[in-house]
């Protein structure tokens, strides 16, 4: 709800209030970020600036903006914090003083055709304008979309240039919150390929931290999200603010403590190389910014943008809709694959119940490695030599459903393609370009490059039922050139564009029904511009249950399980050389999109029996898995993370070992979204442990002697498992938010029916339901 009185405007969502107004200057002075008030009591709640301090410049007597909250600054009158905007006005100064002149307030979400994606379906939007005090007629305009049941507000901002002179841009910002205090941790993801989303706390502390991405895409480097939260506030409990950004190109985002205690923060496109013309009559639209406040800790803000991005950002045609199993053979074959062996894969995959059979890359070109092919879309011939609508057929046939790989974006230079059009690659004249992954990046800011992808993607997607297609992008930008670009400085920004037509024109135009999963390298572009498009995104090469801890948990912070895609492989890891018990792996992916990527024909029968039940599983408990309610926590700091969902009247509780040591520490576990005044049944999930997990241990457990590597140890381990132990208890709500003890693990001493025989990298995982 917004309510605009008196120059203040109020914009309410369920349990939060944002508050601004004017100073009589017309400046737009922040009032409130947090918990939802009554009332806007901008006089109780306004920071009191009752004197001007020393070496500061004042923009009227009494009154200094360096030291006043403001919803958006500007350059050169005062305020000394770094600027959400830095342009050149026509009398080649630097200098903006945005002055209110409106506002209206609209029902439903902020649209604008200029090429970015919005989010959807929000309650109303608040526009606000301002004009700079000297040029008259160039105009600021703040938007602010309130998305009330999942507590989320909206933010952009547009320039209008209707100066004579040109109005060149070095720095854009959507959206800038000032806050009174300073004492936050600031949360961001950082990482790199296969080590995506690592969380990093930095206690906020006296100047600038940068949170930023010049590599063409919003990178795993350091993703575009990141919260604050408040002295003393955790994953259960306390103040957190989260701000993320609709934008998959170079982003930045800024958090300043102040000389004064007090924070601005800031996100948007990223000033690097970043420089935008505005001539007479044209204007400048900004990605959406989106924050959220929750009194309920990391896992309430993070609730807020699950419930945000399920609801207002994924296409449409899959809110709510359960993602299919699927097997992807990348891990399993990398290059080397043929239409018998793709279809042997295919057919144990659907005896154990996949739903899709994914083939990645290689069936294109002359694609035997990543040396050469990439670019050419049409089918290799050798290796799937009735092409890919036979192949979809035979596989539809077996009951699965058929997906492929692209990546449209990118060309090697050993290409039908490169040979044709080499000057549709990124590179400047004169200088040799770099190659990253043996390939280039086509220009995506040039028509008929677009053109090209969407007919010959199209072509493809033609010729066979594909009903999923996964988007990579190997590579970051370098040389960095339009060749059809007037003024360089657009190029970062028009690639983007680029690439959002093209996802347009086949994914909501053409094949809505199809199901996009974006990748890029990994998650080098898992963003809200691209869930815009692609309902999940491939969230790592790194399928290591133990990392995958590491990466899901930062991506948990923002994004929703639904939208991260994880897959069980082989042991040993490809990435790590690890050990990980399956029934771990399972656990792990089952907290979000769970496929497989590995040939079922290389594991043992027993293996392979338990992955049926882990898909039977995993299938009767998806959409709580998929799209309940998640929240995380340690039992035990260090040694022990709990991962549960809840919803559709169940509670999927998982609880890892971190670290294990001989006389484990006892595990209590809490419910955490357990209701007070339901009786509930808490049940383990029976798993399985591998007969030569145990090594020459066995024999301490049976009566006869049996060589470890022999004949019979490893016929058994082949067919045979030995269980974990079962647990079942009925209590109330309360008991279970105030913790279980569970039932002890391993220690050395004894294998009994009660105990749990999880040991390194182990985990338990429990269905919790409501009695009737
Ligand atoms: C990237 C992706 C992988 C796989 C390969 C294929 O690395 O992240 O999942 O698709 O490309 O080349």
């Amino acid at each position: 709800m917004i309510d605009v009185h008196k120059k203040v405007f109020k914009l309410d969502t369920k349990n939060t209030s944002y508050i601004f107004t004017l100073s009589p200057q017309g400046h737009p002075i922040h009032i409130h970020y947090g918990s939802r008030l009554p009332s806007a009591d901008v006089e109780a709640l306004r920071l009191k600036n009752n004197i001007t301090l020393g070496s500061t410049v004042d923009y009227a007597p009494g009154y200094c903006l360096d030291s006043e909250l403001l919803e958006y600054s500007g350059i050169g009158k005062g305020d000394y914090r770094h600027s959400p905007i830095e342009c050149m006005l026509p009398d080649g100064s630097f200098t903006t003083d945005f002055v209110y002149e409106g506002h209206r307030v609209t029902q439903g979400a902020y649209e604008n055709d200029c090429g970015l994606p919005f989010a959807m379906g929000g309650g109303e939007t608040l526009t606000v304008w301002f004009r700079d005090t000297k040029f008259k007629s160039l105009r600021l305009f703040l938007n602010y979309t309130v998305f009330p049941e999942c507590d989320v507000i909206a933010r952009n901002a547009e320039l209008h240039n209707g100066e004579n002179g040109e109005v060149a841009i070095r720095k854009f910002m959507s959206a800038m919150v000032d806050l009174p205090e300073s004492d936050y941790t600031l949360l961001t993801l950082n990482g790199s390929w296969a080590k995506e989303a690592h969380i990093q706390d930095s206690p906020v502390s006296y100047g600038i931290h940068v949170n930023d991405s010049a590599v063409g895409a919003s990178s795993n480097r350091h993703n575009p999200a990141f919260l604050l939260k408040k002295t003393g506030a955790d994953e259960l409990q306390g103040r957190v603010m989260g701000f993320n950004l609709l934008y998959s190109g170079n982003h930045y985002s800024a958090v300043e403590k102040t000389n004064q205690d007090t924070l601005r923060a800031m996100l948007g496109i990223n000033p690097h190389c970043f420089l935008w013309k505005l001539g007479y009559g044209e204007k400048f639209v900004t990605p959406q910014a989106v924050m959220t406040f929750s009194e309920h800790g990391i896992n309430g803000m993070a609730a807020n943008f699950h419930d945000f991005v399920n609801h207002h950002i994924i296409p449409k045609h899959f809110r709510n809709v359960q993602r299919p199993v699927v097997l992807n053979n990348w891990e399993a074959t990398f290059f080397d694959f043929n239409r018998r062996k793709i279809l042997g894969m295919a057919k144990k995959a659907a005896e154990l119940g996949v739903e899709m059979f994914v083939l990645d890359d290689g069936w294109f070109g002359k694609r035997n490695n990543d040396r050469a092919g990439l670019g050419d879309w049409v089918v290799n011939e050798k290796k799937l030599p009735s092409g890919l609508g036979a192949l979809a057929k035979s596989i539809n046939a077996m009951g699965l459903r058929f997906g492929l790989w692209f990546e449209p974006e990118c060309v090697n230079p050993d290409s039908d393609l490169y040979r044709k059009h080499p000057d549709w690659a990124i590179q400047i004249p004169g200088r040799e370009p770099s190659l990253g992954r043996n390939q280039l990046t086509l220009d995506l800011t040039r028509a008929e490059v677009r053109d090209y992808i969407v007919d010959s993607v199209d072509k493809v997607l033609r010729s066979a039922n594909i009903e999923y297609v996964k988007w990579d992008y190997n590579r970051h930008i370098s040389d960095a050139f339009g060749s059809t670009l007037q003024n360089q400085g657009e190029f970062f920004h028009r690639y983007i564009l680029g690439l959002y037509d093209v996802l347009r024109r086949i994914f909501k135009e053409k094949y809505p029904h199809i199901l996009l999963e974006s990748c890029s390298s990994g998650g080098n572009r898992f963003d809200l511009g691209m869930l815009c498009f692609s309902p999940q995104v491939w969230t790592s090469d790194d399928t290591d249950a133990m990392e995958r801890l590491d990466i899901q948990r930062g991506m948990y912070c923002f994004y929703p399980p639904s939208s991260i895609s994880c897959h069980v492989s082989m042991c040993p890891n490809a990435q790590t050389l690890r050990n990980v018990p399956l029934s771990t792996r399972f656990n792990v992916a089952a907290f979000g999109v769970m496929g497989y990527e590995l040939d079922f024909g290389e594991l043992t029968p027993e293996e392979r029996r338990q992955i049926k039940e882990q898909i039977e599983f995993y299938k009767t408990h998806r959409h709580t898995f998929q799209f309940g309610r998640f929240s995380r926590y340690f039992p035990k700091p260090g040694q022990r993370e709990s991962w549960q969902m809840a919803g559709n009247g169940e509670i999927l509780a998982a609880i890892y070992n971190l670290s294990y040591h001989a006389i484990p520490t006892r595990d209590t576990l809490r419910i955490l979204e357990a209701k007070p005044g339901k009786i509930y049944r808490m049940k383990s999930v029976p798993q399985k442990l591998r007969i030569n997990r145990f090594g020459g241990l066995i024999k301490h457990v049976v009566p006869i002697h049996l060589k470890a590597d022999g004949l019979v140890l490893r016929f058994a381990d082949r067919h045979f498992a030995m269980t974990d132990g079962q647990e079942d208890y009925t209590c109330s709500g309360e008991t279970l938010r105030s913790g279980v003890n569970l039932a002890m693990q391993y220690s050395g001493t004894g294998y009994g029916k009660d105990l749990r025989i999880t040991g390194d990298f182990g985990s338990s995982l429990y269905v919790v339901r409501e009695e009737a």
